[in-house]
């Protein structure tokens, strides 16, 4: 059973500079909500209430939004504004826990951050950036891919058919095709930011995971090619020949609020 998440958001976020000088990019709103809270509501659809936040410095409001505020609360029950309050109470059930991350030093370092937190055999990983739209979001279909596994050390990475000419811009997956299924294939290789004409597929593993706590063991022995960045995907490469990594190739469309014009995007579409 798969009951922790982990959000990485100690990022810079500097593609939104200057804004992000003072507020979190994940705090931007969507609608009456931050998109912060889509991928907490995200957890929660697959019965995840246990949530690490990874922040830096300064970045101290993406968890307040989450807890509880009596004094406003007592405030709304005096007034009678009833549906206000029960949306702030939306998250009482939610365990927040906050680690930091002092520098950044890559998406897999901010993951170590949580190590001593995590508990359960498999936690899911969720980055700050990428919303999927459709019947079913991000994490539900890959739990859905990872039960049928039926394996707490297997990896299960978000694969994303892209244009051929992008594929310096993501981790890229090698998958053994299978016929019993279209969605869900094992991993049998990643490279990181292939040249196009290099890339074994055109699989792109975008912004969410569901990880074996093995994995936490490799992360720290990664960073020295790389100088001293620690990224996720270099501990899956590592890991490749010792636990099954698989892919599913989620349905729906991804929104990429980390950039500009993917945020606009994503306010036409949810907001
Ligand atoms: P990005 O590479 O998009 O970086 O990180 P960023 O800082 O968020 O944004 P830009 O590129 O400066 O505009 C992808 C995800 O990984 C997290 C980020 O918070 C984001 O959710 N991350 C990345 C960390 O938490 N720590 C890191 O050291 C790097």
């Amino acid at each position: 059973m798969i009951t922790q998440a982990i959000l990485p958001v100690a990022g810079l976020g500097t593609r939104f500079l200057p804004w992000t000088k003072a507020v979190p990019k994940e705090l931007l709103p969507i609608g009456n909500q931050p998109i912060i809270a889509l991928l907490v509501d995200e957890c929660l659809s697959v019965g995840i209430t246990d949530i690490c936040f990874v922040i830096s410095k300064g970045k101290e409001l993406i968890p307040q939004y989450f807890f509880a505020d009596p004094a406003l609360e007592a405030i709304l029950r005096k007034k009678g504004k009833g549906d206000l309050l029960s949306q702030l109470k939306r998250y009482d059930a939610v365990n927040i826990h906050v680690v930091y991350q002092e520098e950044q030093l890559g998406d897999g370092h901010a993951i170590l951050q949580a190590k001593d937190w995590v508990e359960s055999d498999t936690v899911a990983v969720l980055f700050g950036d990428d919303l999927i739209v459709g019947p079913e979001n991000g994490l539900q279909q890959l739990k859905r891919g990872f039960d049928r596994i039926g394996d707490d050390e297997a990896a299960v990475l978000c694969l994303e058919n892209i244009p051929r000419d992008l594929t310096p811009q993501y981790g890229i997956a090698d998958v053994i095709p299978d016929d019993t299924d279209d969605a869900l294939n094992r991993v049998r290789g990643l490279v990181e930011k292939p040249r196009p004409e290099d890339a074994p597929s055109t699989l792109a593993v975008v912004g969410k995971y569901l990880i074996p706590r093995s994995t936490f063991d490799i992360l720290p022995s990664v960073g020295a090619s790389h100088g001293g960045e620690i990224r996720l995907i270099d501990a899956l490469i590592a890991q490749m020949n010792d636990i099954p990594i698989f892919g599913y190739q989620f349905t729906g469309t991804r929104l990429d609020t980390g950039r500009p014009e993917g945020y606009k995007e994503a306010v036409r579409v949810l907001g």
